[in-house]
C-alpha cells in the first residue's frame, strides 16, 4: 500500500541533503512525497536547535501537528534532527503525540523505526554512534533537477564557545572521497550539472581521515564529466589555506562566490568566541580571494549581542563589513545554549540593546546589497534555471555563478539549465532580465 509523507525541513542545508536522503529511505518502504498535510499518512519534521527561536518554531509545529494527528486513524509524527538530537526522549514529554523521535546519527535507521512505530512502539533514536550510513543512499532529487547537495563530512570539532552543533551532530567525520565523486558522477548521469558540497568547516576535509585534502577533492569533482558549476560551504576562514583560494583561479567550474562567516568584526569578541582568527587574518584571505579571483562574491553570518560585546566591538564589526562590503548575509541576535561556553559567560547585552544593534547591522547591508545587485545592471550573465519565478510564472528564476538571484524572461522554450541572461534592473534582494537570443 503507498502511503504518503510531508516533510517539513527546518535549519541549514545539511539538514535539507539529509530530508532528501529520508525521502529517498523511505522511497523503499513506499512511501510517496504529500502534496499537503491533508493527504499525508506520516509527517517528518527534520529540525534545527541552533537558536531559541529554531526551537520555539518546532513546538509551534508539533502543537499544529496534534490536530492533525486526530483528522485520521493510522497518522504518524516523526521527528529527526538535531532538536530531536538534543531533547531524545524528552521531547516526547513536551509533544505525547510524537511516535518516533530520531537523531542525526539515526537516519539509516528510519525504515526500522518506522516499522517499530507501525507496531505500536515509540522508538527514540538518538545515540550520537558515528554511523554513517545515509551517506551510501543517494538523496532524492526531483525531476529535472540541475543543482544537487553533496554532503563531504558530518559533524564539527570546532566547539564555537555559542554553537550547538558540534554537541547535536557530533564529531566531525569526512567521508571517503571516491564516494563522493562516485556520486557526484552518479547526479550528471540524472542531469545534475551544479554541485554544492557540504560540510559545516569543509577546509578541514579528510584531515582526520588521512584523506585527499579539500583542494584536491575539488579538482576531481572538477574533472567529471558535466560538471559545470562547483560550490562548496560552509568555509571556516582559519582553516581556508592558499591552495584552495588559488583554485578560484585555476578551477574555472568552481563559482566566484565563497561563504566566509566572520561573526565578529572585534579582535576580543573573536577570541571570546574562540574562533581561532584575528579580524587581520581574516581580511588577509578576503584580500587574497580577491586577487585570485577578482569580482568574487562574498557572504557572512553574524552574531550581535555576544556577552560582553561594547558599542565599541560592535563598531569593529560595522567597519569589517564597510571593508569587504558583502554581497549578503545571515545576521543573528546571540541566543544563548544550554552546554555550550557562552550561555554560561557573563556581560550579557540587554534584549533591546542587541535587537538595535542587529537592525543597525541589516540597515548597512541591505546598502551594500543594493550596490553589489545594482553593479550587475547592463551585463549578461549565465543563469542556472532553478524553477518558475514566485510573484510571475511566464518568468524563470535562478542563479548567477556569484549566487544572485535573477528573475528573467526566457525565449527560448526550451528545458536548457543555463542561459545567458541580460541584467536589466536590481530590486533590494534580486535580479531582473531577458533572456539573451542564443547565438549561432
Ligand atoms: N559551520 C558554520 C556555521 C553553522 S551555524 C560556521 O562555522 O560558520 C550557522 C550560523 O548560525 C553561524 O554562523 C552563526 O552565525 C549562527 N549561530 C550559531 N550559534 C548561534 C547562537 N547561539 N546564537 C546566535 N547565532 C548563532
Ligand atoms: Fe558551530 Fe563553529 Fe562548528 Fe561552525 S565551526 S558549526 S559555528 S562550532
Ligand atoms: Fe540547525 Fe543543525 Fe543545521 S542546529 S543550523 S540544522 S546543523
Amino acid at each position: 500500500m503507498v502511503r504518503r509523507v510531508y516533510i517539513e525541513t527546518f535549519g541549514c542545508q545539511m539538514n535539507e541533503v539529509d530530508s532528501a536522503r529520508m525521502m529517498a529511505l523511505l522511497g523503499k518502504a513506499e512511501y510517496r512525497p504529500a502534496d499537503s498535510l491533508s493527504d499525508a499518512d506520516l509527517v517528518l519534521l527534520n529540525t534545527c536547535s541552533i537558536r531559541e527561536k529554531a526551537d520555539q518554531k518546532i513546538y509551534s509545529a508539533l502543537g499544529h501537528l496534534r490536530r492533525w494527528k486526530r483528522g485520521r486513524e493510522g497518522r504518524l509524527v516523526a521527528v529527526g534532527g538535531c532538536l530531536a538530537q538534543q531533547e531524545g526522549p524528552a521531547l516526547r514529554e513536551r509533544a505525547p503525540h510524537v511516535d518516533i523521535v530520531f537523531g542525526t546519527h539515526s537516519i539509516a535507521r528510519l525504515p526500522d523505526l518506522l516499522r517499530l512505530a507501525e507496531g505500536c512502539g515509540a522508538p527514540v533514536s538518538v545515540d550520537l554512534s558515528g554511523d554513517t550510513s545515509h551517506w551510501e543512499v543517494l538523496p532524492y532529487l526531483a525531476d529535472g533537477a540541475a543543482s544537487a547537495m553533496v554532503t563531504v563530512m558530518q559533524g564539527c570539532d570546532n566547539f564555537c564557545a555559542y554553537c550547538i552543533v558540534p554537541h547535536v551532530r557530533g564529531r566531525e567525520i569526512s567521508r571517503p572521497s571516491a564516494e563522493i565523486v562516485g556520486e557526484v558522477q552518479e547526479l550528471t548521469e540524472r542531469g545534475v550539472c551544479e554541485v554544492v558540497l557540504l560540510g559545516q568547516n569543509v577546509n578541514s576535509y579528510g584531515k582526520k581521515e588521512g584523506e585527499i585534502p579539500f583542494p584536491e577533492l575539488l579538482r576531481r569533482i572538477s574533472r567529471v564529466r558535466g560538471i559545470r558549476r562547483i560550490r562548496f560551504l560552509t568555509s571556516h576562514p582559519r582553516d581556508l589555506d592558499r591552495e584552495t583560494i588559488g583554485l578560484f583561479s585555476e578551477i574555472d567550474t568552481l563559482c566566484p562566490h565563497i561563504h566566509l562567516p566572520i561573526q565578529a568584526g572585534s579582535e576580543r569578541i573573536l577570541a571570546t568566541m574562540g574562533r581561532g582568527y584575528t579580524r587581520k587574518e581574516y581580511l588577509g584571505k578576503i584580500r587574497d580571494l580577491r586577487m585570485a579571483m577578482p569580482g568574487i562574491a562574498f557572504s557572512s553570518d553574524f552574531i550581535v549581542g555576544f556577552p560582553g560585546e561594547t558599542e565599541e566591538d560592535f563598531q569593529d564589526t560595522l567597519s569589517v563589513m564597510e571593508e569587504v562590503r558583502y554581497d549578503s548575509s545571515f545576521s543573528f541576535r546571540f541566543s544563548p545554549r544550554r552546554g555550550t561556553r557562552a550561555a554560561e559567560m557573563s556581560g550579557s547585552v540587554a534584549p533591546e540593546e542587541a535587537s538595535e544593534r542587529l537592525h543597525r547591522l541589516q540597515a548597512l547591508q541591505d546598502r551594500h546589497t543594493r550596490d553589489r545587485l545594482a553593479a550587475c545592471v547592463g551585463k549578461a550573465m549565465e543563469v542556472l534555471v532553478e524553477g518558475k519565478s514566485a510573484k510571475d510564472p511566464s518568468r524563470l528564476c535562478g542563479r548567477t555563478p556569484c549566487n544572485k538571484t535573477v528573475n528573467f524572461s526566457p525565449v527560448s522554450s526550451g528545458h536548457a539549465a543555463l542561459r545567458r541572461v541580460e541584467i536589466r534592473s536590481a530590486g533590494h534582494h534580486s535580479l531582473s532580465g531577458e533572456e539573451g537570443q542564443p547565438h549561432g
